[in-house]
C-alpha cells in the first residue's frame, strides 16, 4: 500500500478526463449549465486550484482569458505542458495571491474536499471573494456526501460502513483508486458547513444544483454552489 496523502496526484489527474460518461462530467456539465445561466462569456476567469489544467481549459470555453493558480508546484509544471492561448497559469504561494485584475468569473473545481481545515478554507473563499468583480460571480463545484462514500467513476472509497455512518465535518476520507494501487485523503465537508462558510466569508449563495448521478434513482455526487459578493466594497 502507498503512502496516502491529501489530494490526488497532479500526474495521475491529468489522465482524467470527464466525458458524459462520468459522474464528474455530469458535474462539469452542470457547472457549464450554471456559467451559461450566471456569466453566458466573460472577459476573464480564474481557476482556483486548477490541477493540470483540465478545468482551465473547460472555463476557457467561456471566458477570453482564464488564469489558473494551484499550491500544487508539480500541477502547475503538468498543466503548462499542454500550453493553450489565453490560459495561464500561476503558483500559489503562502496561501495568499495578488491578483493584477479582477475576474469576473471565479470558479473552483473539486478542491475544497482537498483541504484538510477550516480556517484554509475560509482563506480560499476571502481569496475568491477578493480576486472576482463587484458583480461578478463564484461557482464551487465539490462533493456531496454520497459522493465521498460511494465508490464511482475510478474512485473506492476506503471507510468503514461504521465511519461512513459517523462522518463528521473535517474527517478524513481514505480513498483508493480502482485502476492503480494509489490511495489518497480527501475531507468530509457538509452542505451545512459550506452554507455557513459562505455566509462568513460574505459570499451570498444564490443557487445550487446538484449534478445528474449517471444512475437513475442514486443520489448526486457532486453540488455546484453559485454566489454573488453579498458585501459592496468601499
Ligand atoms: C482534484 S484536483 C482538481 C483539479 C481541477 N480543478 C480539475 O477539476 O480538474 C484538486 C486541486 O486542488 C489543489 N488544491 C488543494 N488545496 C488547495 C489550496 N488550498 N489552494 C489552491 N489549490 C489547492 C490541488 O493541488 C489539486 O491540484
Amino acid at each position: 500500500m502507498q503512502q496516502r496523502t491529501p489530494g490526488i496526484s497532479p500526474t495521475y489527474y491529468k489522465t482524467i478526463g470527464f466525458g458524459l460518461d462520468t459522474e464528474q462530467g455530469q458535474a462539469y456539465a452542470a457547472a457549464k449549465k450554471m456559467i451559461d445561466k450566471y456569466c453566458g462569456k466573460v472577459k476573464n476567469a480564474l481557476d482556483y486550484g486548477c490541477g493540470p489544467g483540465r478545468s482551465s481549459r473547460f472555463l476557457k470555453a467561456s471566458a477570453d482569458s482564464v488564469l489558473g493558480v494551484d499550491v500544487h508546484p508539480e500541477a502547475i509544471v503538468e498543466a503548462k505542458k499542454l500550453p493553450q492561448e489565453n490560459i495561464s497559469y500561476q503558483l500559489i504561494q503562502n496561501g495568499k495571491l495578488k491578483f493584477p485584475v479582477r475576474f469576473d468569473l471565479t470558479f473552483s473545481g473539486l478542491v475544497l474536499l482537498e483541504v484538510s481545515n477550516k480556517k484554509e478554507i475560509s482563506q480560499i473563499l476571502e481569496n475568491l471573494h477578493k480576486a472576482t468583480t463587484p458583480d461578478g460571480t463564484i461557482i464551487i463545484l465539490t462533493c456531496t456526501k454520497a459522493g465521498y462514500i460511494n465508490d464511482g467513476d475510478k474512485w473506492k472509497c476506503l471507510l468503514t460502513e461504521e465511519e461512513k455512518e459517523s462522518l463528521k465535518d473535517g474527517d478524513s476520507v481514505p480513498t483508493g483508486m480502482t485502476d492503480s494501487d494509489e490511495e489518497f485523503i480527501d475531507y468530509y465537508w457538509s452542505n451545512s458547513f459550506y452554507k455557513n462558510a459562505f455566509r462568513e466569508n460574505d459570499l451570498q449563495l444564490i443557487e445550487t444544483l446538484y449534478a445528474s448521478p449517471l444512475e437513475k434513482n442514486k443520489k448526486s455526487r457532486y453540488v455546484i454552489y453559485v454566489c454573488k459578493k453579498s458585501k459592496l466594497e468601499t
